[in-house]
């Protein structure tokens, strides 16, 4: 039997990326995006090419009322959830000043990106608990990022709920041991999608001059192969840890 994965934001970009590598891995998947759009179909009818069987549920991850109808919707899907991937997450509308950051914008970041994030991984665990264990390694894997722990003043309210993440991946670690359940994140550094456009000249040139030691963007695939790798099982005895997909950029060197 096919081990089934949930993809949050996995219509495009690095969630496409995580869907297509889980679907080379053997992995069925159920998308949850904010609605179906072209985006979906070009990712649904490319990991189906991979012989994935895809589902998809339109939901707003900040919207816990929400959460209830996407569980719902995954088990109905394939009877289980064996890896949820928390990916779905958004920048802030506008680069600035630390000192200028507005409660509206920290909501927004810290609702969808931290609080809508937690809960939706506590609804899954709670389904999770209630199956019995079947064969395939259960998991939890959450797109944090560099911003972690590489401090971001002009995004503030992105890096503080980033880092949230890192703290959520331990606790849930610890709490889903016992029933097979293993936690990781997964931190991406610059990868070239519909987020960085916005900042690609400035990406550009920084790693022309040395950002980060693999001197090139990363893509939406790298991220999809470390996540596809943890959901299978790879590292078994390895949880709570954390995983750079950055081309060596938290490496401190001179
Ligand atoms: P993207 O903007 O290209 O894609 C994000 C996807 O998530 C979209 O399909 C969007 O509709 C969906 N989404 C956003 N808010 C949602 C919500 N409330 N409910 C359901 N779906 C929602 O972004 P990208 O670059 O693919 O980022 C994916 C994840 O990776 C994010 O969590 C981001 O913070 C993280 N990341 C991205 C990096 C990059 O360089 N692109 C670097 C580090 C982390």
């Amino acid at each position: 039997m096919r081990p089934i994965a949930l993809v949050t934001g996995g219509n495009r970009g690095i969630g496409r990326g995580i869907v297509l590598a889980l679907a080379r891995s053997g992995f069925d998947v159920a998308i949850v995006d904010l609605a179906e759009s072209d985006d979906t179909r070009e990712t649904r009818s490319a990991a189906e090419a991979l012989g994935a069987r895809t589902g998809f549920v339109a939901a707003d991850i900040a919207d816990l009322a929400q959460h209830p109808p996407i569980v719902a919707a995954a088990w109905s899907f394939g009877g289980r959830v064996d890896t949820l991937v928390n990916n779905a997450g958004v920048s802030v509308a506008k680069r600035g000043d630390l000192l200028e950051v507005t409660p509206e914008s920290f909501d927004r970041v810290v609702g969808v990106n931290l609080r809508g994030t937690f809960f939706l991984t506590q609804a899954v665990a709670r389904r999770m608990l209630a199956d019995a264990p079947g064969e395939a390694h259960r998991s939890i894997v959450t797109i944090s990022s560099s911003n972690a722990v590489i401090a971001a003043p002009e995004r503030a309210e992105y890096a503080i709920a980033k880092t949230g993440l890192s703290m959520m991946t331990k606790v849930f670690a610890v709490r889903l041991a016992a029933a097979g359940i293993c936690c990781y994140e997964v931190r991406p550094g610059v990868i070239r999608t519909d987020m960085t456009r916005v900042a690609q000249a400035k990406y550009d040139k920084l790693i022309g001059e040395g950002l980060t030691p693999i001197a090139r963007w990363g893509e939406p695939d790298d991220v999809g192969a470390a996540v596809a790798t943890l959901a299978q099982g790879r590292l078994p005895f390895v949880t709570g840890d954390a995983v750079n997909v950055d081309g060596g950029l938290h490496i401190h060197h001179f």
